[in-house]
C-alpha cells in the first residue's frame, strides 16, 4: 500500500495538461469518486491496525499534493488559453475620474492670486483663538454686542478661548510678529453661531488684507479695491464706497460693485439696486496699530474683508449656501471647467 502512495507521489509532478480535456481526464484518473486517491481510501479499510497511522498521513499526503497540482494546472490553462487578439491597443484609454477642487478653493486661489500680483504675501493664524486676537487687540469694546454668545463660539473650558468669528485676528497675529511695512493677505475659515439655512452657516470663509506703511491713505486702497473688484468679475465692474462702521477702520466704508448678474440693469440679485455689497474696509484705527505695537505717530494702515462665499456666489450664482459644505459630486463636478 505505501509502494502504491509513493508511485503516485512520484507521478505528481510530471502530471501536464495541454487544454481542457486533458485536464478532466487527470481530474477523472485521480480525484474523481472513482479515481485512484479514493480507491486509496476504499482500501484503506484493509490496512492493519498499527499501519493505520502512517499509511492515513500518506495518503492524506498524496491527495493534497495532487489537488495542489490539479489547481496549478488549472490556473495555468486559464491564462495561457485567454485571447488577446481582438483587443485594439489603439484605442483611447477609459478617461480616469479625477477630483474637482472645491468651488470655494478655486476662488480663494483667484482671490490670493490677484492680491500676489500686487504684492501681498500670504499669512494665517489659528481657527480657535483667543479673546484678545480676535476682540481685544481689534478695538472691540468688552461689551461689543458681536462678543455676545449669540455670535461667538466658545470653548466650554475656557471662557477666554474662542473660534474665530472674522479673520481680522489674523491681522493682529501678523503685527505682534513684524514690524511695517506689512502687505498681507489671510484666506480663511471663521465661524459664527448662526442657524444654519439657504443665507447663513455657522462656519464659512473669508478672506482679510492688510497694508502698513508711512504713507498709506484711502486712495491707495480705493485703487487696490477697484484693481481687484475688475480682475475677479471684468474690466466693466464699477465699484462704489458707503460709510459704514468697524471697530477696527476708521473712517470704514463698505464696497460694492456694479451687479455682474444684470450688468447694472437692476434684477432679483441685486434687488433691483444694480449694486451688491462684497466687502468690509476702511484706515487701520489707530488703537489698532498701537495695541498690536505699532507707532500709530509713524506708520498707518488700511485693511479689508471678504467673504469668499459671497464672491462664489456671484461668480457661479449658487443659491443655496449649504451646497458648500454638502460634498455631493454632482454639484462638485459643475465646477470641473473652472479647475
Ligand atoms: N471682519 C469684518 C467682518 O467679519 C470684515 C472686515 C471689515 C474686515 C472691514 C476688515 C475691514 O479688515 O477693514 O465682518
Amino acid at each position: 500500500m505505501i509502494e502504491r502512495i509513493k508511485n503516485l507521489l512520484t507521478e505528481v509532478d510530471a502530471l501536464n495538461a495541454a487544454n481542457e480535456e486533458e485536464l478532466e481526464a487527470l481530474r477523472l484518473k485521480y480525484l474523481s469518486k472513482k479515481g485512484l486517491v479514493n480507491q486509496l481510501m476504499a482500501d484503506f479499510r484493509n490496512v492493519p491496525a498499527e499501519m493505520k497511522r502512517e499509511v492515513g498521513m500518506r495518503i492524506n499526503e498524496a491527495k493534497t499534493a495532487l489537488q495542489d497540482r490539479f489547481n496549478q494546472l488549472k490556473a495555468e490553462l486559464a491564462t495561457t488559453e485567454e485571447d488577446h487578439s481582438d483587443l485594439d491597443l489603439t484605442r483611447t484609454p477609459y478617461p480616469v475620474m479625477v477630483g474637482t477642487r472645491h468651488p470655494l478653493s478655486i476662488v480663494k486661489q483667484e482671490i490670493v492670486d490677484i492680491f500676489s500680483r500686487l504684492g501681498f504675501s500670504l499669512a494665517d493664524g489659528p481657527e480657535v483663538e483667543d479673546d484678545w486676537h480676535v476682540y481685544g487687540s481689534m478695538n472691540f469694546a468688552e461689551d461689543h454686542p458681536a462678543r455676545d454668545m449669540q455670535d461667538t463660539f466658545f470653548v466650554e473650558t475656557h471662557p477666554d478661548i474662542i473660534l474665530r468669528s472674522h479673520t481680522s485676528s489674523v491681522q493682529s497675529r501678523v503685527m505682534e510678529k513684524q514690524q511695517p511695512p506689512i502687505r498681507v493677505i489671510c484666506p480663511g475659515r471663521v465661524y459664527r453661531n448662526e442657524a444654519i439655512s439657504a443665507r447663513a452657516h455657522c462656519f464659512f470663509h473669508q478672506v482679510e488684507g492688510l497694508y502698513i506703511d508711512k504713507d498709506v491713505s484711502f486712495t491707495d486702497l480705493k485703487q487696490v479695491l477697484l484693481t481687484f473688484a475688475r480682475e475677479m468679475f471684468g474690466p466693466d465692474t464699477k465699484i462704489r464706497l458707503r460709510p459704514s462702521y468697524f471697530p477696527f477702520t476708521e473712517p470704514s466704508a463698505e464696497m460694492d460693485i456694479s451687479c455682474n448678474i444684470c450688468g447694472g440693469e437692476g434684477c432679483s440679485f441685486c434687488k433691483h439696486t444694480g449694486w451688491v455689497e462684497i466687502l468690509g474696509c476702511g484706515m487701520v484705527d489707530p488703537n489698532v496699530l498701537e495695541a498690536n505695537g505699532i507707532d500709530s505717530t509713524i506708520y498707518k494702515g488700511y485693511a479689508f474683508g471678504m467673504g469668499i462665499e459671497r464672491i462664489t456666489n456671484l461668480k457661479y450664482q449658487v443659491k443655496d449656501l449649504r451646497m458648500f459644505s454638502e460634498n455631493d459630486v454632482r454639484f462638485l463636478d459643475e465646477f470641473m471647467a473652472a479647475n
